[in-house]
């Protein structure tokens, strides 16, 4: 006689088959399918860490809107970091599709315990920061997230189509800022250049730790959540960035940077990867202040979610013919 979790196991190989075979042909795996437990933590993990960078993102730049040089500057700034906020809310609500509820992100988030992108924890001090911004912290998200439209899991692969349209015109805002600045005074491009050499570095490790120090990509990449790696979207970011800069007439601050014919790639300097993981274990310029200030906005916020939580209970009960 089979015992009932020998039963179990006979079900969850015929599920892991079905599974295999839909990501095997490039098949969406939907919220109702059953997905191996791994698969569901990663994209846990990882879309919640997605939803909180593009939050904790809106405070460098936030902290500029009243700032901003020009009503023009001052409209596009804000109607992109109301962006940058739809895009944490798709990305929350595509994560609560795989079983967390949002308020157990929220708290992890505020708690310090959750990771978000370590580029927003630098400091924002000129307005040419908002230009290097658009430019090279957008324009790396365009980069990664392209490939993600194509993720096995949909929920996820639908919200990075409208994100991506998005940040395609974050970037292009972040670009004209430069050649503006560029096109003016000599300070307003010393100002330029020296955005562009704080955010170029964080920049390019925003794409993660080089492939071979980074051990869960090879599963990511089986499961076709992830469809390149680290290095590869480098790569291609460098490839990108290189003739814009030509237009702009910005150095990029790496002397080693050239394209190598022979491996087809361009040759570049070290990573100060040191840098990158003190500033993702919480030790960056201003973590300490993101998170206060999240927080702090969270607690601001609780008559909304109050106000709301009512206003949805009280539709509820005249929609069952109850007068509230
Ligand atoms: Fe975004
Ligand atoms: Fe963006």
């Amino acid at each position: 006689m089979t015992a009932p979790a020998d039963l179990s196991v006979v079900d969850d190989a015929d599920a892991l088959a079905r599974f295999d075979e839909l990501v095997a042909n490039e098949q969406r795996i939907e919220p109702r399918d059953w997905m191996p437990e791994a698969y569901r933590k990663t994209l846990i993990r990882q879309i919640s860490q997605h939803a909180h960078s593009e939050i904790i993102g809106m405070q460098p730049e936030g902290n500029w809107i009243t700032r901003a040089p020009s009503l023009k500057r001052k409209a596009i700034l804000m109607a992109k970091v109301q962006d940058e906020a739809g895009h944490g809310l798709y990305l929350y609500s595509a994560a609560q599709t795989l079983g967390i509820t949002r308020d157990t992100m929220m708290q992890q988030l505020i708690d310090g315990k959750a990771k978000y992108s370590s580029i927003f924890n630098y400091p924002t001090p000129t307005w040419a920061d908002m230009g290097a911004i658009g430019w090279l912290v957008d324009g790396a998200a365009i980069v990664n997230q392209v490939p993600l439209c194509r993720c096995s899991y949909g929920p996820y692969g639908r919200a990075m189509v409208r994100v991506c349209k998005e940040e395609s015109f974050h970037q292009r805002q972040g670009f004209e800022i430069l050649l503006t600045l560029m096109q003016g005074t000599e300070e307003q491009r010393e100002m330029a250049q020296d955005a562009v050499n704080r955010w170029y570095w964080p920049s390019l490790a925003m794409f993660g730790p080089p492939d071979d120090q980074s051990p869960n990509s090879a599963q990511s990449m089986t499961w076709k959540i992830k469809r390149f790696s680290n290095d590869d979207l480098r790569q291609r970011f460098v490839g990108m960035l290189v003739p814009q800069a030509e237009i702009l007439g910005i150095t990029l601050p790496d002397p080693d940077l050239r394209w190598n014919d022979e491996t087809q790639s361009y040759d570049m300097g070290e990573i100060d990867w040191d840098e990158f993981f003190e500033v993702l274990k919480g030790n960056g310029p201003c973590n300490a202040e993101r998170i206060e200030r999240r927080r702090t906005a969270h607690e601001e916020g609780a008559w909304v979610r109050e106000a709301a939580a009512e206003y949805a209970r009280k539709q509820a009960l005249c929609a069952e013919g109850q007068v509230a």
